[in-house]
């Protein structure tokens, strides 16, 4: 028995990396899987996972096509019946520093990852919707993939960065609408050593291979996978960064301080004089990147 058994699940990018590992999981809890991908390592994937006795479907194509999102709905549900569990994971990364980015750079990774993120989640949206005023109750889940660089900025990343933040915002605006019909969504942020990430020296493998192995894929895996389960029913709206063997749950945007005035518009003198009311002595700098450490 597994914790998936009989849920359909499309994972997005399972090519490779994280999203190679999350529907080869997906598939040993039980779930049938969608794999897509841009080329053919959605095949190897798929038959990873038939090989082991599980059942998935690989599709070709790419995210950043508003058509994907329809075509993964419609794969999922011709070929298993139905379909709970989207997990958008699809990614590139075209690294300059703001000032030497071109537009091409910015607008591919806002494509593959922003757009990407909501062409699959707003044909899940319309499936879900349907399926729940049709009085079909099942649980669905959305789980989407931010980064570190999404959460605190990260440099000679503006593109990347600004379409992580975007998928945090995206995904508590998306529960925002489909709580009421099933649906669960939440953001992992991944640490792990995969194609987008091998040049970092520090994500090395282990040189003894007996030692766990902090960077593998693999190990950001089962908190997604668990996070699809009945165990998780609660969890909405949340993000976290996942990686070797930890699990950080994370929120951002805190209010810090206010002031105000008694119905009355501000002037600049008057933002002078509560200066010091709003900031008092705290930091007004840059903030620290301030990333958990294992
Ligand atoms: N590896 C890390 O430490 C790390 C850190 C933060 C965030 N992430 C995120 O995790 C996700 C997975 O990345 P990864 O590290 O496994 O890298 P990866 O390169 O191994 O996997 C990404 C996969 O997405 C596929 N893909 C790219 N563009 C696509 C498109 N337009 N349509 C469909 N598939 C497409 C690629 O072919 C590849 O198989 C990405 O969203 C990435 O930004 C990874």
């Amino acid at each position: 028995m597994g914790r998936l058994d009989g849920k359909v699940a499309v994972v997005t990018g399972a090519g490779s990396g994280v999203g190679k590992e999350h529907a080869l999981l997906l598939a040993a809890e039980g779930a049938n899987v969608i794999v897509n991908d841009l080329g053919d390592s959605g095949d190897e994937t798929v038959t990873a996972i038939t090989d082991s006795g599980g059942a998935a479907v690989c599709i070709k194509a790419n995210v950043a096509d508003w058509a994907t999102g329809e075509t993964l709905v419609n794969a999922a549900v011709e070929n298993f019946g139905d379909f709970h569990i989207l997990i958008n994971n699809a990614g590139i990364l075209r690294d300059a520093m703001s000032f030497s980015m071109t537009e091409a750079q910015f607008d591919q990774v806002i494509a593959v990852h922003l757009k990407g993120h909501f062409v699959c989640a707003r044909a899940a949206a319309v499936f879900w919707r349907e399926q729940a005023k049709s009085g079909n109750d099942a649980s669905r889940r959305m789980i989407h993939t931010t980064s570190e660089s999404g959460l605190f900025g990260g440099p000679a990343q503006a593109n990347y960065a600004s379409a992580k933040g975007g998928i945090l915002a995206l995904s508590i605006t998306l529960g925002r609408e489909l709580t009421k019909y099933g649906v669960t969504t939440n953001v992992v942020a991944p640490r792990a050593r995969t194609g987008l990430t091998d040049y970092i020296q520090s994500m090395a493998a282990p040189e003894d291979p007996l030692d766990f192995d902090v960077y593998d894929p693999a190990n950001v895996s089962p908190f997604v996978v668990w996070l699809c389960t009945d165990q998780a029913k609660d969890i909405n709206g949340q993000a976290f960064i996942v990686g070797g063997s930890g699990i950080w749950w994370m929120r951002n945007w805190s209010h810090q301080n206010s002031v105000k005035l008694e119905a009355e518009k501000w002037t600049l003198n008057d933002i002078d004089r509560h200066r010091d009311l709003l900031f008092g002595d705290a930091e007004t700098g840059v903030p620290k990147f301030e990333a958990p450490s294992f």
